[in-house]
This record gives C-alpha cells, sequence and structure tokens, in this order.
C-alpha cells in the first residue's frame, strides 16, 4: 500500500483484526471496544455497496451499478466475501425484505456485527448450560435479544458463551451486516455451522428449547454469493 494514502476503512479494520486476533489470548474488554469504534463508523459504500438505488427489478445475480453491488437489487440473502484467514474472517450478508437467516450457532467464536443500513428482527440465545467444549446440539437457551435493530447504530458482538452466540435475522426492509468472525468457521477444527429449530417454552418465559435442524443450510434458505467491490486489501503483513 501506498504509505501516503489514507487508509481504508476496511483495511483500519483489517489490521485491527490482525493485531487483536493474531494474538494467543481471548481479546480484552478494550480492544473488543476498540474494534467496535471501528465498526461503528462504516457506512455500505465502505464495502462497495450502494444502499439506496435500484435499477430494474431485484434478481437473483447481483446487480453492480457505476462499481457498486446494488443493496436493493438482491431478490435473496447475498453475501460477500471479503477476507479469510486461521484466525478471522470478514464478510457482509445483503438482505432483500422479508428473508431470514434462520437460528445458527458460532461455536467457540467471538463475532462483531454492523448493520449497514435498513431494518432487521433479531433474535438471539445463549445455552442455558454452556460447559462443553463440543458445540452443542439441543437444549435449553436463554433469550438475549428479541428486538429490532434501524441502522444507524452501534456495532454488536457476541462471544463463545454470552451475548446471544446463537441468533437468526430477519429482514423488514433491504438490509446489510458486516460481520467480522473469529475464528472462522471451520469443520476440520470443530466449529461448524448448525442451524436450529426453537421451541418457546410457556411456562418459563424467556427461554426456548432449541433443536438441531438436520441440513446443514435450510432447504428454504438460499444464500447466493456476490464479489466484494469495495477498497482492495492489503494483507501483505498478513500474520494468519
Ligand atoms: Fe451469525
Amino acid at each position: 500500500m501506498n504509505c501516503t494514502m489514507e487508509k481504508s476503512k476496511i483495511q483500519m479494520l483489517y489490521d485491527a483484526c490482525n493485531d487483536v486476533f493474531s494474538q494467543k489470548e481471548l481479546p480484552t474488554f478494550q480492544q473488543i471496544q476498540w474494534l467496535k469504534s471501528i465498526l461503528n463508523i462504516f457506512e455500505a459504500a465502505d464495502v462497495g455497496i450502494d444502499e439506496f438505488s435500484l435499477d430494474g427489478s431485484p434478481s437473483s445475480s447481483p446487480k453492480i451499478t457505476n462499481g457498486l453491488i446494488s443493496g436493493q437489487g438482491v431478490s435473496e440473502i447475498t453475501y460477500i466475501h471479503i477476507h479469510e484467514c486461521d484466525n478471522f474472517s470478514m464478510g457482509i450478508f445483503c438482505f432483500p425484505a422479508g428473508r431470514t437467516l434462520p437460528l445458527h450457532d458460532h461455536p467457540g467464536m467471538t463475532v462483531l456485527s454492523k448493520l449497514l443500513y435498513g431494518s432487521v428482527y433479531v433474535k438471539a440465545y445463549d445455552w442455558v448450560q454452556a460447559g462443553t467444549n463440543s458445540p452443542r446440539t439441543n437444549g435449553l437457551a436463554g433469550t438475549v435479544i428479541n428486538g429490532i435493530f434501524n441502522a444507524p447504530c452501534e456495532s454488536s458482538v457476541l462471544f463463545p458463551r454470552s451475548g446471544g452466540n446463537i441468533h437468526s435475522f430477519t429482514a423488514l426492509t433491504p438490509c446489510a451486516i458486516l460481520d467480522v468472525l473469529s475464528p472462522p468457521y471451520s469443520d476440520d477444527f470443530e466449529r461448524p455451522s448448525t442451524y436450529f429449530f426453537d421451541f418457546p417454552i410457556p411456562s418459563l418465559p424467556g427461554y426456548a428449547l432449541l433443536e438441531e435442524r438436520e441440513l446443514k443450510l435450510p432447504y428454504d434458505v438460499v444464500v447466493n454469493g456476490a464479489p466484494y467491490l469495495g477498497p482492495p486489501l492489503d494483507v501483505g503483513q498478513d500474520v494468519c
């Protein structure tokens, strides 16, 4: 990277993640606050997305206008991959209104998220007893989040055993969420992605039984891919 150029926000985020998540220890409170403060300044255009315009009707393949992905132009949930290494991954989920990413977990992970635009209903749980190291597949969970988020809003964070590690998103309007996962999903390292049904317990408000869905990605959920069109990342110092 040319050092005379101002660093892009995504480069700032990448560099900070590289610092924090390459260490052996878990991130400190101050480090998490630092990452959240960087995520807080992100807008859709910083990651190559035009949140406003729509040329024609939404389609399943990404629409690109003036070098930006049209956030209003996706007809299915669309994942834009930015970066992945051994220690963390970065990407964006773009949602059309009405689509749901069902309950899924983040085993052993810290996840930072920033709603870039739009409005989303979030439901999130933590296991009541998260004593084992291997990912849980069913049992009692407590509700951590059950509410609507409207952009602009603060970035959020979840941890392996707190903060709502198992969550779902339902887009109330077209919306997009920038995610940082550390470490990334990995079947090889017992960090698979598991999807769940939740069954609220009428006699126990605030709790639900979670049950693993059989399919890795439920048949009724479509996640398409789209290219990352934001500022290029310099990963030359990548220690991953
Ligand atoms: Fe998630």
